[in-house]
């Protein structure tokens, strides 16, 4: 595991677009932390380096948002907020997107059970002190994820 810290929502978008060129179709993010901890802005962020809307709404009501980032790469953005149980997600079908782009899973930890065996999570805490510092954790068991995690952070710090 290992973290990074931002100060503002535009340093988060800067992250996620550090993030953005090593993901593929197939890649599962599941992304935790309070209400407004950031997930929303950080698919945002991934949006932007394939410039996409800028602002990615959060797909509340619908549970799922497809994104067209290329002529072949997909994103498929989730928020399970509402979902009682990981029943209900497999019931609306939404293990069949995993294989067919990138899914950015919003609350995925309520369903953490039906999730890929291979996923990255990236857990958003809030500053204690500061509103506008955000803490990045980045954990995975796969050694391919891992592996981007390592050129995150390299792309990271060379793009400060
Ligand atoms: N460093 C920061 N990184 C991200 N967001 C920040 C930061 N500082 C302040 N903010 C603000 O925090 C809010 C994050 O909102 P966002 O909708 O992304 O949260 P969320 O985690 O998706 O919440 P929810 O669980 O309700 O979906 C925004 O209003 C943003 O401007
Ligand atoms: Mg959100």
């Amino acid at each position: 595991m290992f973290s990074i810290n931002t100060s503002s929502p535009d340093e988060t978008i800067r992250l996620a677009t550090c993030i953005a060129p090593f993901l593929q179709k197939g890649d599962t993010i599941l992304l935790s932390g309070e209400l407004g901890a950031g997930k929303t802005l950080f698919v945002s962020g991934i949006l932007a380096f394939y410039d996409k809307e800028k602002d990615a709404s959060s797909p509340t009501f619908t549970i799922v948002n497809q994104h067209d980032l290329t002529d072949d790469l997909n994103l498929f953005h989730f928020d399970v907020y509402r979902l009682e149980s990981s029943d209900e997600f497999l019931a609306i079908g939404g293990d069949e997107f995993f294989s067919k782009g990138i899914c950015l899973i919003e609350w995925g930890e309520k369903i953490k059970d039906v999730l890929p065996q291979k996923y990255l999570e990236i857990r958003i805490e809030k500053d204690a002190t500061d509103e506008n510092k955000r803490n990045f954790n980045f954990i995975s068991n796969d050694d391919r994820l891992n592996n981007i995690i390592n050129e995150i952070l390299i792309n990271w710090r060379n793009s400060k």
